[in-house]
């Protein structure tokens, strides 16, 4: 059976300050959880160790991103082995905002997956379309390409290692979110094409990112295919946070 999966994305957002106000809620608030969630939190790299350190067990921790290298004279860059190393269980791969921003291509997100694999990390490969390409119709073909070549490293016994979150670009941070029935669709759609990759689609979790909020979380995990979120900015919001969590319901 898949996991069910809220993961907290602070991007670079935070303080030490800040971990200690937001994880002392999320550690008494998780006990009483009882539908199931992994909850995962990713907070900027300095500040794993934090986290770590106030998180309550059952709660995991990762890393926004990993080089894609696994040593060596590349200053300013962190392995999947340091992560793991430091107690993380998870990496952030190709992210938006890392692709947008910091021109991330294919080739090098599929070495980072490569890479957070080999050092035991789980990758959360994320993919989605822009608004121009929702509007001319390629939304599914994009995703589907992001997949193809993102997931090309993956060997046969390594797909446990994979979740894949949805991010339409026009829904980071804008407020706007997908229509549950538009979230289902693409999510059903990317199962799809996992299970031509050779993926086991049906055991991996696939979640759902932007602009999730309490108030729309429980329609959006109700979905079939749909195994929980990656939630930006109301995951530095402790009560906002563990709302969401609560909306994943407790069985399939
Ligand atoms: P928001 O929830 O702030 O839209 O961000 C989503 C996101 O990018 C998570 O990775």
């Amino acid at each position: 059976m898949r996991r069910k999966i809220v993961a907290g994305n602070w991007k670079m957002n935070g303080s030490r300050a800040l971990v200690k106000q937001l994880m002392a809620p999320v550690g008494s608030e998780l006990a009483a959880l009882d539908n199931g969630v992994g909850v995962v939190i990713i907070p900027p790299a300095l500040y794993v160790a934090d986290v770590l350190e106030s998180a309550v067990p059952g709660v995991e921790v990762g890393v926004q991103n990993i080089a894609r290298w696994n040593s060596g004279a590349y200053t300013g860059e962190i392995s999947g082995a340091m992560a793991r190393d430091s107690g993380c269980g998870y990496v952030l791969v190709g992210h938006s905002e890392r692709r947008q921003l910091f021109d991330e291509t294919d080739e090098q997100i599929a070495a980072k997956v490569g890479q957070a694999l080999d050092s035991g990390l789980t990758a959360i490969l994320c993919v989605g379309e822009t608004l121009a390409q929702r509007n001319a119709g390629t939304a599914e073909h994009v995703v589907a390409g992001q997949l193809r070549a993102g997931l090309v490293n993956v060997g046969d016994n390594q797909w446990p290692g994979i979740v894949v979150a949805y991010e339409p670009v026009w829904a980071i941070g804008t407020g706007e979110t997908a229509t549950a029935e538009d979230a289902q669709a693409m999510h059903a759609a990317i199962r799809n094409e996992l299970e031509k990759l050779g993926a086991p689609a049906d055991e991996l979790s696939l979640l759902y990112g932007g602009s999730v909020k309490a108030d729309n979380a429980a329609a959006l995990f109700a979905q079939q295919d749909i195994d929980g979120g990656l939630i930006g900015g109301a995951s530095l919001k402790a009560e906002e946070f563990m709302s969401i969590c609560r909306a994943v319901p407790g069985s399939y």
